[in-house]
């Protein structure tokens, strides 16, 4: 049924709590079982000056598949910047976790989705950052 992955990341939960005054946050829900997910990201600029996911926690109340599902996400998004962590897909999330039954695949939608959210959510919080980083970028490509 669950891979041992799962029922590890079921057990033993990474990243799982609340980040106070976070940057971003996000949730989601499942209205077919009324699970509920939320994903508290803090960002930072690395060295290159990308802003990048520096601490990732989870609140998830729902099936073993969901809170897998939410400890896996937290684990590929930390640390990642903020482009790369977007792409993270539902897939990406189940594969990481060595597949899930065909049933609970559903699950693994919160987990993206929440991640989404919060990146989302932090960007719409931050649109000077983002101007002016593409006018930094603009910069750049005329100097060239
Ligand atoms: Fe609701 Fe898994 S059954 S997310």
């Amino acid at each position: 049924m669950y891979s041992n992955l799962v029922l590890k990341h079921f057990t033993n939960p990474k990243n799982q709590g609340r980040i106070k005054n976070p940057d971003g946050v996000g949730t989601v829900g499942n209205p077919a079982c009324g699970d509920i997910m939320t994903v508290y990201i803090k960002v930072k600029k690395n060295k290159k000056g990308e802003e990048t996911i520096s601490d990732i926690k989870f609140e998830t109340l729902g099936c073993a598949a969901a809170i897998a599902t939410s400890s896996m996400v937290t684990q590929l998004a930390k640390n990642k910047d903020l482009d790369t962590a977007a792409k993270i897909t539902r897939q990406d999330v189940a594969d990481e976790l060595h597949g899930l039954p065909a049933a609970k695949m559903h699950c693994s939608n919160l987990a993206a989705d929440a991640l989404h959210r919060a990146i989302e959510n932090f960007q719409s919080k931050h649109p000077k950052k983002a101007r002016k980083a593409s006018g930094r970028e603009k910069k750049r490509i005329r100097r060239r």
